[in-house]
């Protein structure tokens, strides 16, 4: 009998790339902490059932300590019964060529059932995140079907978004990542995402005004942030996809487990950033799935409001917000979201 009850962990896609970087990391201790014990839950559909397998061999394999069991199957009431935390993540890649947004349709089908299994079978206080693209509508669809569950409790994905941001600045500024706080990715996990650094810090000091210390002036920085930090990290998916064949997968699975970390024992100094259901914050209609700079004081993610937005941003913003918009649209339209 464990001093600590274990949490049972629901992950879908258990099967592909994201997946096999991402169990053993969970069942290691990287997500909840190093002395939750976890239960594992892969959900496959059939021809993923002997790659989610074979990842659950190894997982026996590695004799975790904080590892009470492995299940597989590709039953969906039996993978989120008393799930605590359910992880999205088995949906159709994106392949060469091919915008996030191409794959509204292919997943559309996959996030409304999926959500109405996570509430008829899954823990009351369970929180879900959605990592299949695309993600942000992927976690409206599954909030949508979720009759019961607060959309509180739905997230989507932007933190690999938020570390490459950091990765790109701390290499221009020639800093550890860990100099670096306040940046903030805002709407959408697609190229029209804004990666925004006019609140973050480097050793305390704005970023802006080092980055013009560093590139030769205001205007070489301003013209850095616009024409290449910005398209760079918006772009990084495509940029990881053209060079290695197929989408990231171990820098998307460190990022699950930093987002799941984070919401569960608590953001440390500053803020991060993850997409969650809009209650209006910063005028994003209520009930998309925006990305905000967030905190979690452990008991889950809370957006950081009143931060000044110029106009510039607020036009970004508004573009990324524009796109969720269409395609909240477009979902309603094949059928995955209630009419209203
Ligand atoms: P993958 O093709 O290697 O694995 C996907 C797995 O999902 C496969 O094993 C497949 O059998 C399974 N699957 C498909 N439909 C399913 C269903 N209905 N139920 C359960 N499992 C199902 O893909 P991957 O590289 O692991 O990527 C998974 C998803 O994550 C993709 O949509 C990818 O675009 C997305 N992604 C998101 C981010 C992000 O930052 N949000 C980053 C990287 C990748
Ligand atoms: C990523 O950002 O790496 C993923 O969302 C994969 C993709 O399609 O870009």
């Amino acid at each position: 009998m464990d001093a600590i009850a274990p949490v049972t962990v629901t992950i879908t896609g258990a099967g592909g790339q994201i997946g096999y970087a991402l169990l053993f990391r969970i069942a290691a201790g990287d997500a909840l902490g190093p002395d939750q014990p976890v239960r594992l839950r892969l959900l496959e559909i059939p021809q993923g059932m002997r790659a989610a397998e074979g990842a659950a061999l190894e997982l026996q394999d590695c004799a975790f300590p904080l590892l009470r069991d492995v299940e597989v199957t590709d039953d969906a009431a039996v993978a989120f019964a008393d799930a605590d935390r359910a992880l999205l993540v088995g949906s159709r890649p994106r392949m060469v060529g091919m915008e996030r947004s191409d794959l509204l349709a292919a997943n559309a089908g996959i996030f409304a059932p999926q959500g109405a299994a996570i509430a008829a079978n899954a823990a009351a206080d369970v929180r879900v995140l959605a990592v299949g693209n695309p993600a942000n509508t992927n976690a409206l669809i599954a909030a949508a079907a979720a009759d019961g569950i607060p959309g509180e409790r739905f997230s989507a994905l932007t933190r690999l978004d938020h570390d490459r941001a950091v990765a790109q600045l701390a290499a221009t500024l020639e800093v550890g990542p860990a100099q670096l706080q306040g940046v903030t990715i805002w709407g959408n996990h697609s190229a029209t995402q804004f990666p925004d650094i006019d609140h973050a810090a480097v050793d305390g000091a704005p970023v802006r005004a080092a980055l013009a210390e560093k590139l030769g002036g205001a205007d070489a920085a301003a013209a850095w942030l616009d024409e290449v930090f910005i398209p760079r990290v918006a772009r990084r998916g495509a940029e990881i996809i053209e060079v290695r064949g197929s989408s990231s997968a171990a820098s998307a699975a460190n990022a699950v487990i930093a987002h799941v970390r984070d919401e569960a024992l608590g953001t440390r100094a500053g803020w991060t950033s993850a997409a969650l259901v809009s209650r209006g914050e910063y005028g994003v209609p209520e009930g998309l799935v925006c990305s905000f700079p967030v905190t979690s004081d452990g008991t889950g993610y809370r957006v950081v409001e009143g931060l000044d937005l110029d106009a510039r941003a607020r036009a970004r913003l508004d573009a990324s917000v524009a796109e969720l918009a269409a395609e909240r649209d477009a979902v309603r339209e094949l059928g995955a979201l209630p009419r209203s």
